[in-house]
């Protein structure tokens, strides 16, 4: 029996990891540590709430006395850390969250990890979660491999390649026992409706333009959200201390080939004729500093784990129109109030 700590639980990829780790496993205690920013959301945990291995702690992670009291408290004996600030383009705006949640609450976690298991490391993890975004940009060939020099560019990709440093510098110093993985981008059920897939399923559904910055050239590497839990359960499990496993899909598209399949699912979901969705495309202002193509090779993962993605894209982006269009309700709640004056100031001068 375990007692797991998972941060950010109640975001978009915590709530599928906590779902798979209560689920699974109900002989560990899981305990979702989340602050409820405006991308944390209980309403996704509603089916496992009420499970007796389910535990749910309101916390800060940028509070390092609170988070070192909740360790005295529960004795975690693992880590599984998702927290963070996760919108690109919202570090553009306000990069200083990002270095606060990012940075100083990856810190204080592993401090308070190091301090509470200084002296037994024997069955102890701390499983740090990344994003491809911090090897930069690739330009036509190649592909990310776990080695590949860390060249962040934005603040967002910075303060996580940050967080993993320090991830990285806590294992060779003081040998804590970490692992660390970096995927590439996801989608699914639950993803808050400013990134890219989920912002363009309900601009559509309420005939909205449909922001396409740039020429929409740029090119993503899609991994459906159980993938991605089910990799880190795997990971979580077998992976090797100090070790970096990357995560993704062998799924490239160019963003405006994406759109405009998601387009096509919409329309056939809707019974629209066909091309009245992508008549909502409209090219804006580029994103600043915007990587033109990520590309994630996962060959250690599956050579040595033997993780594979369960989806092929086109079943994940029916099964993902399908979950927003019957979970309206989710969608109007998550962009109703603060969320619409973010809207309008990030897309007002673009
Ligand atoms: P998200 O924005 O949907 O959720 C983040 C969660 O963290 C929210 O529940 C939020 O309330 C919580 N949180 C934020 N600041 C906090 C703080 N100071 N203290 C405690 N909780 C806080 O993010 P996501 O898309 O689910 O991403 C989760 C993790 O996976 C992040 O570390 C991200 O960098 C990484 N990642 C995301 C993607 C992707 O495509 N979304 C890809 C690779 C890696
Ligand atoms: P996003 O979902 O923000 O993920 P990331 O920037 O972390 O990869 O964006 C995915 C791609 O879609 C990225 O190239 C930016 C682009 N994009 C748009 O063209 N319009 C939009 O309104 C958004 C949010 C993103």
């Amino acid at each position: 029996m375990r007692r797991i700590l998972i941060t950010g639980g109640a975001g978009f990829i915590g709530s599928h990891v906590v779902r798979l780790f209560v689920n699974k496993y109900p002989q560990h205690d899981i305990y979702n540590l989340d602050k409820l920013t405006y991308a944390g959301n209980l309403a996704n945990l509603r089916d496992v709430e009420n499970l007796p291995n389910y535990h749910f702690l309101k916390a800060d992670i940028v509070d390092g006395e609170h988070i070192m009291e909740l360790f005295k408290k529960y004795q975690f004996d693992s880590v599984i850390h998702l927290a963070a600030e996760s919108h690109v383009d919202r570090s553009i705006a306000n990069p200083m969250e990002f270095i606060m949640t990012n940075i100083v609450g990856t810190v204080n976690l592993l401090n308070a990890a190091r301090h509470y298991w200084q002296n037994d490391f024997e069955g102890k993890r701390f499983y740090h979660i990344s994003t491809d975004e911090v090897y930069g940009s690739l330009g036509d060939t190649g592909m990310f491999t776990e080695t590949t020099p860390y060249d962040p560019h934005s603040p967002y990709s910075a303060s996580k390649a940050s967080s993993d440093h320090l991830v990285r510098a806590y294992h060779d110093t003081f040998n804590l026992p970490v692992v660390i993985s970096n995927c590439s981008n996801n989608y699914g059920p639950n993803q808050f409706p400013e990134k890219l897939i989920p912002l363009f399923i309900n601009n559509i559904r309420h005939k909205k333009p449909l922001p396409v910055y740039g020429k929409g050239e740029n090119v993503r590497d899609w991994l459906y959200v159980v993938d991605h839990a089910r990799a880190i359960d795997v990971i979580f499990h077998k992976g090797h201390d100090g070790e970096t496993y990357n995560i993704g899909g062998h799924n490239e598209w160019k963003n405006i080939d994406l759109i405009k399949l998601m387009c096509a699912v919409m329309d056939e979901k809707l019974g629209n004729a066909a091309g009245t969705s992508e008549s909502l495309i409209t090219y804006v202002k580029d994103r600043a500093g915007h990587d033109l193509r990520y590309a994630i090779d996962s060959s250690k993962l599956q050579r040595e784990l033997g993780w594979v993605p369960s989806l092929q894209f086109e079943e994940g982006i029916r099964l993902t129109v399908d979950w927003y269009l019957n979970n309206q309700d989710w969608l109007d709640e998550v962009t109703s109030g603060t969320y619409q004056q973010y809207y309008d100031r990030m897309y007002k001068n673009r």
